[in-house]
């Protein structure tokens, strides 16, 4: 058993982080400087969009995305529930209403027919978005919806923006493609557990000047100029025209971010070296189902959920997870469906389900995967989880009389 809890993720940063960092402290500019143009710049190169706006965090670039998608009250975006909060909490923020469709049971991403279903039943111009999420990081069906986007534009005259929750996915590829000008708009986080980090932060990516010029502004309080063109020109005067708020990410963060952008390439090396060192580890424990990779993506391994198969276990998820920390291992479930949080339990009251989001929530454990674990690291976990599941494993009849087989949720 390991003395230390390995954690799921955490972030790497070296010593030409700490400088980049130190050097933006000694210099004129701690926010609205040359750093933030920068970052934006080079980020965009590197994901291969014409325009990458950044925020204060993921929340406020989706925040961001769902104002520049023109969402408001009395409208409706159609979302996943396997996702974290944040994705569906933008639709809330502009007053607009989520419409949840399930995902496929494969990917756990938003899954194309039901999202047709979905917009059947909906023929007002009232769907003003789909925010789609690439689960894990293995990005989402989306050519399929941005043809589906495309055909309610149609029939409503007016077509849903499709928006990318790409948290997870900051270097996956879609049909040969990094994910980034794919979607309308594709939306990235910075939080240390993601492949770059920044503390807190996110970015919007877009081929759009438009967008990219309505991001810019929501982001700096609906300003139409920023401070530093204004100092830089000699002018004064601005105005606001949009009612927007302070999501700017500083001169510090951004520094950070250009810093870490040098190594992404090696944390997705590594991440993929991690995963598919993991696939060979579980191909024949049978209890331990393994994420699917679809063969036109190449994901990026933000997290390594597997799903138990619990029918061959003779314990729930709640006692695997507990045993695998007990090991030292730090395990974690991601996530709870959106729709069954008690705020939009409380708001929304709907009696709707969502069998195969449901049903993955019950299996899912997410196993430790950052860029800086050791081969040590790796084979910690791949011991822990062979020993607890075979034991578990064991002491199954097979007779699938369970009672544990569903977990209750004040078990977690
Ligand atoms: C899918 C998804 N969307 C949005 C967010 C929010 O990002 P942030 O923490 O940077 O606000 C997260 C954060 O983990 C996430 O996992």
């Amino acid at each position: 058993m390991r003395e230390k809890l390995l954690p799921y993720g955490r972030q790497s940063l070296d010593d030409a982080d700490v400088q980049a960092v130190v050097d933006v402290l000694k210099s004129d500019w701690l926010t609205t400087g040359p750093k933030v143009g920068e970052f934006e710049e080079r980020f965009a190169a590197w994901i291969g969009a014409r325009h990458a706006v950044s925020f204060s965090s993921g929340t406020a670039a989706l925040h961001g995305a769902a104002f520049a998608a023109g969402l408001g009250p009395g409208d409706e975006a159609i979302t996943t529930p396997m996702t974290f909060c944040a994705t569906a909490n933008c639709i809330l923020y502009q007053g607009a209403t989520p419409i949840f469709a399930d995902v496929s049971p494969d990917t756990l991403n938003l899954d194309p027919e039901e999202v047709a279903r979905k917009l059947s039943a909906r023929t007002s111009a009232r769907v003003k978005a789909i925010i789609a999420v690439d689960y894990a990081g293995h990005p989402g069906a989306l050519e399929e919806l941005g043809q589906l986007a495309k055909t309610q534009g149609q029939r409503q005259r007016e077509r849903p923006v499709l928006i990318e929750d790409a948290s997870h996915a900051l270097g996956a590829e879609y049909r040969g493609k990094r994910v980034g000008s794919i979607a309308d708009m594709t939306v990235f986080s910075f939080h240390p557990v993601k492949h770059l980090t920044t503390g807190e932060g996110g970015m919007v990516a877009t081929n759009d000047a438009g967008l990219a010029e309505t991001l810019r502004r929501f982001r700096n309080h609906g300003i139409s100029s920023e401070a530093r063109e204004r100092l830089e020109s000699g002018q004064w005067f601005y105005e606001m025209v949009l009612l927007g708020f302070n999501y700017r990410l500083t001169d510090i963060a951004c520094a950070l971010g250009l810093s870490q952008l040098e190594k992404l390439a090696a944390n997705l090396a590594r991440r993929r070296e991690i995963a598919a060192q993991y696939a060979a580890a579980f191909r024949e424990l049978r209890p331990v189902v393994i994420p699917t990779v679809r063969a036109d993506v190449n994901p990026a391994w933000h997290l390594y959920p597997v799903r138990l198969n619990l029918e061959m276990l003779a314990v729930g998820r709640g006692e695997i997870f507990r045993a695998l920390r007990a090991e030292n291992i730090g395990v974690n479930v991601h996530y709870v469906p959106v729709h069954q949080h008690p705020y939009y339990r409380q708001h929304f009251q709907s009696k709707e389900s969502f069998p195969v989001a449901e049903d993955a929530y019950e299996r899912l454990i997410s196993l430790p995967m950052f860029h800086s674990m050791t081969a040590q690291d790796v084979a910690d976990v791949t011991h822990a989880v062979n020993k607890v599941v075979t034991y578990y494993q064991g002491k199954c009849d097979g007779s699938g009389e369970r009672s544990d087989l569903l977990e209750t949720r004040q078990s977690h």
